[in-house]
């Protein structure tokens, strides 16, 4: 398979929704997806993101019932479940292991200070990883040749049962992996760069 630039892979990538339900996925290839996932950057390395990775025929139905009948759901090879640990930080010891213990014994108290009962931030922190996360995996799926959707558009608590996800992670996104069958229909109405973009501040003259 030709490798794709960023670009490339920012451009072929699009939410498609209809899926070959007789395709399966390797087991080696869903590996490849999720060790490139991980090189995806976390604040303070906490690694937030958990994953389902659901192929099971009758769980992907039921995640499908859970998400109002959306039926890529259920025909894509692949669903991921993406999770974020509420609790990262707790762990913040296991993922510098591997640094200098100088930086272990400054950093790690450090992390621990900066969540300590902020629910608010630790919320956001699991959302704003896994999410980035998210991204990476659509990115690394479109290189490898599969198609992809993200959504939200499920019940999070049936979500949350159906894949026994544990206490104090949350739902972020599923996203649907597999060969689509269908191109998708030009982008409806795009922003341009001086749309969203402003010199230093947002009071600032647009980038153009
Ligand atoms: C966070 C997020 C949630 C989404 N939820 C759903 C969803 O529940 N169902 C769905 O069919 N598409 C969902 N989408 C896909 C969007 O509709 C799609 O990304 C958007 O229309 C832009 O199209 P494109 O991805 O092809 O560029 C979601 C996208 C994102 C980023």
């Amino acid at each position: 398979m030709p490798i794709m630039t960023v670009t490339e892979a920012l451009k072929k990538r699009r939410a498609i929704k209809e899926y070959d339900p007789g395709f399966v996925i390797p087991e080696k290839d869903i590996n490849e997806l999720f060790a490139k996932t991980l090189l995806t950057p976390s604040s303070f390395n906490l690694q937030h993101w958990r994953f389902a990775a659901v192929v099971d025929p009758a769980m992907k139905t039921r995640l499908c019932e859970a998400s109002w009948g959306q039926r890529h759901i259920r025909d894509a090879s692949l669903v991921v479940v993406l999770a974020g640990n509420l609790d990262a930080a707790e762990s913040a010891s296991e993922y510098w292991r591997h640094a200098p213990a100088n930086v272990q014994d400054r950093l790690v108290p450090r992390i621990g200070k900066f969540y300590e009962d902020d629910h608010q931030l630790k919320r956001d922190e699991a959302i704003r990883s896994a999410s980035l996360a998210a991204m990476s995996l659509m990115l690394v799926a479109t290189e490898m040749g599969y198609e992809t959707c993200p959504m939200i558009g499920f019940d999070a608590p049936q979500v949350i049962e159906i894949v026994r996800m544990p206490e104090n992670w949350i739902p972020v996104m599923m996203i649907t992996v597999g060969r689509g069958t269908r191109e998708p229909r030009p982008k409806p109405g795009q922003l341009k760069v001086e749309d969203v973009a402003f010199w230093n501040a947002f009071d600032g003259e647009p980038v153009r």
